[in-house]
């Protein structure tokens, strides 16, 4: 049986362009090359989860249009459950503009979250059953901070592991942590949430022990190409990357850590398992260009943890 995840979160169109730098207010460059996909924080963690192995059901709220279309064509492909997904009849789809510089490799992003800025409390009691049902519920901030806090309030309810992986970064009040098993951020996001400077391995435990301090289980951070430090109940462990032969797109690769992770709790594994597997769930998904396109199959995510 393939364990239950519940993921709240949103979806949006990736519209990612390539150019060397950001034009400059008023001006216009030429582009060297443009990809749409399917993105979202929520999503991507989703579509990683349902590829990494797990039983992935989406609660959300899309746009009847082009961008939704896109939305339930990769959920279908993914047999992601979206019975806890909701059409808007008047709202369209989000969308997120990706700018990828083709001279550093660096990212910004604008996400519109679309008809999800509008996934409330009341569609999180509506996603009951589809909580209940599951052992792992995730959540993010590209929806309101409240609809966050009521996911996590009725997984807790429930019995159900909750994870929030808080990105983007928002200022939130600290009763937020004591609703999370485990707090998933990068290490910039550790460093706007807490008001400390993450930079190096010490400074990412000082941080883990303040998201502790404010009510966390368990502090995660995730370090990019060093892997991810567990500070909480579960103990303190530093866990290593996988070595990554040729990095294409980094985007997307903290949803892919974080479905990956998700699943390997939701099956059971003991945390470092779990993070291991998320290692090598995001180390494989910076080898392939897009977001949710790039998330791996179980079966490669095996053979990485295999080769060690
Ligand atoms: O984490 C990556 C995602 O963040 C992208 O897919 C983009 O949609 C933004 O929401
Ligand atoms: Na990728």
């Amino acid at each position: 049986m393939r364990a239950p995840v519940a993921v709240l979160g949103i979806f949006v169109a990736d519209l990612a362009f390539r150019a060397p730098r950001l034009p400059l207010m008023g001006e216009t460059i030429l582009g060297q090359g443009f990809k749409d996909g399917p993105g979202g924080k929520g999503s991507n963690q989703a579509i990683a989860a349902a590829r990494a192995g797990g039983d992935a059901r989406m609660i959300t709220r899309i746009g009847r249009d082009t961008f939704g279309d896109m939305a339930q064509k990769a959920w279908a492909a993914d047999g992601i459950d979206t019975s806890a997904v909701a059409i808007d009849e008047h709202l369209p789809t989000g969308a997120a503009f990706i700018f990828v510089s083709t001279e550093t490799g660096n990212n910004a992003i604008i996400v519109e979250s679309g008809a999800a800025a509008k996934l409330s409390p009341a569609d999180v009691v509506a996603a009951e059953s589809v909580i209940r049902g599951s052992k792992v519920l995730i959540t993010q901030f590209e929806q309101p901070v409240e609809t966050a806090i009521a996911g996590l309030s009725l997984a807790r309810r429930h019995g159900v592991i909750t994870i929030l992986n808080p990105a983007p970064a928002l200022p939130v009040d600290d009763a937020i942590y004591a609703l999370c098993d485990y707090v998933t951020p990068n290490e910039t996001e550790a460093a706007t949430l807490t008001g400390l400077k993450v930079e190096t391995e010490a400074e990412a435990l000082a941080a883990a022990k303040e998201f502790v301090r404010r009510g966390a289980k368990n502090a995660l951070i995730t370090l990019g190409e060093k892997g991810a430090l567990l500070h909480g109940e579960a103990g303190t462990h530093r866990v290593p990357a996988f070595k990554v032969e040729k990095v294409v797109e980094t985007t997307g690769a903290g949803d892919a850590f974080n479905g990956g992770f998700a699943v390997a709790l939701a099956e059971g594994q003991s945390p470092v398992d779990a993070i291991r597997f998320g290692c090598a769930t995001a180390g494989l998904s910076v080898q392939k260009p897009g977001t949710a396109p790039s998330m791996p199959t179980r079966t490669e995510i095996e053979a990485m943890l295999r080769a060690g």
